[in-house]
């Protein structure tokens, strides 16, 4: 083991390889407050790469009900009731140690243990915490969608959703939606894990990838990463995991010209709520006009899901207003109520930015704010906002101009004659 820094826990930890980051992070924010589980993009990616015999029940990008919901079923809470059981601290966060001016700790001091820590201190033969699924747990991709928690289960969390309210930020029955595809993480536990090191992640993108000519179906991978992405194959006996397009992220696709493409379960997001590109590959200094590496290290209104597991995943989340704040902090950490405030009552760069979401398939790299008058005014818990009629425009890697799109939604009103009248 040598010892790596994590940004995401503040803090170094071990981990088998030297840190080596890629000059650029493929990498997404899903903005979960808008997701209407169409399943649009679980179709997409299915009808793209796993339409054949043994990929039928690959989902490599699926959209689970929290809190009950989970595909493979209770990936989620068999990690965490590891950590929890087994942990010095168990998932602990110092918040005091927050870092609010560089991007080194911007969430507090995580103190617990990760998956690889917890495997070394507790002597076992691997390098992560972690279970492979039995068949029953593959089964069903979307068991209990629209299950709402009960006012019950929130009482136990000490949410104070029990409360006599039912107004925003949270709700007295609630679910959400979680999208989730491999975090193609800076850390991975499955390339980790993989005794035949078939497993390997791109210098120039990040992208994680398994070497079809090298896997030998061991299934370390499946056992060890914490978010069971890597699903086993019984066909060809391999492994495969969401390959982040990368045909299309290299720009090989004839439509965008050469320029680099979202991949296609978020190209196809009809709810706008996914923005897919590339971060700064090096954490310490992003690039305050690059969209994804404002949202996620200069806004800090996406987090990552779980950072505690401890491979800086790279896939980040808007998390949703309604849903208890103690559940939302355990998923995404400790940085929820600062996301959630700058979302509820959002900055005229944020609602620019948002707008861009989904604008375009070509991947945006770097964004501009032209100002337009005010259309509204209100207040959100307390807080003024105000919106303005802002232009967003997003550029290609090239520095083309690829979209140009203003805050207000255009309207049309339908002239009498075609009025239809019974
Ligand atoms: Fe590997 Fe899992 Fe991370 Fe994907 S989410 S890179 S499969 S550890
Ligand atoms: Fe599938 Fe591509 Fe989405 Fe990965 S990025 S889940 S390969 S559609
Ligand atoms: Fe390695 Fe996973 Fe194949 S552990 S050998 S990539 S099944």
């Amino acid at each position: 083991m040598t010892l790596v820094h994590n940004w995401h826990l503040g803090r170094t930890m071990e981990y088998p390889y030297f840190e080596s980051r890629p000059e650029h992070q493929f990498a997404a924010v899903f903005n979960i407050n808008r997701c209407i589980a169409c399943q649009t993009c679980t179709m997409a990616h299915k009808s793209t790469w796993t339409y054949s015999k043994g990929q039928e029940y690959m989902w490599w990008n699926n959209v689970e009900t929290k809190p009950y919901g989970g595909y493979p079923q209770h990936w989620d809470q068999k990690i965490l009731q590891m950590l929890w059981d087994n942990g010095n601290n168990p998932m602990e966060w110092f918040t005091g140690a927050e870092d609010k001016n560089a991007t080194t700790a911007p969430y507090g001091l995580y103190n617990g243990d990760t998956i690889f820590e917890l495997a070394k201190n507790k002597g076992l033969n691997q390098v992560a915490v972690g279970y492979i699924p039995d068949d029953k747990e593959w089964r069903f991709p979307n068991i209990y969608e629209d299950t709402a928690a009960s006012e019950k289960t929130n009482y136990e969390m000490g949410s104070g959703a029990d409360k006599e309210s039912s107004e925003l930020p949270e709700h007295k029955r609630w679910f959400f939606y979680l999208q989730r595809v491999c975090n193609h993480c800076t850390y991975p536990a499955c390339l980790a894990a993989c005794p035949r090191k078939a497993i390997y992640k791109r210098k120039e993108d990040g992208i994680v990838l398994i070497d079809q000519k090298r896997c030998r179906g061991y299934r370390k991978c499946v056992e060890q990463c914490p978010y069971k992405k890597p699903m086993y194959r019984g066909e060809t006996r391999m492994s495969e995991k969401c390959i982040a397009c990368y045909p299309r992220v290299e720009g090989k696709d004839p439509v965008t010209k050469g320029r680099r493409m979202e991949a296609r379960c978020m190209a196809a997001c009809v709810g706008k709520i996914r923005m897919n590109g590339l971060l700064t590959g090096d954490y310490k200094k992003p690039d305050p006009k690059n969209p994804l590496d404002w949202l996620v290290h200069v806004h800090k209104v996406a987090l990552p899901l779980y950072p505690q597991f401890g491979t800086e995943p790279n896939i980040y989340y808007i998390p949703p207003r309604w849903a208890p704040r103690s559940y939302l902090r355990q998923m995404f950490g400790p940085g929820v109520d600062e996301a959630l405030d700058k979302y509820a009552a959002p900055s005229r760069t944020l609602m620019a930015v948002l707008a861009l979401f989904r604008a375009s398939q070509t991947m945006i790299s770097r964004f501009e704010v032209e100002d337009g008058p005010k259309i509204y005014e209100s207040e959100v818990m307390g807080k003024k906002v105000e919106v303005y009629n802002d232009t967003a425009i997003g550029y290609a890697a090239d520095g083309a101009e690829i979209v140009r799109i203003k805050i207000e939604e255009p309207t049309w009103e339908s002239d009498e004659k075609r009025m239809v009248t019974y």
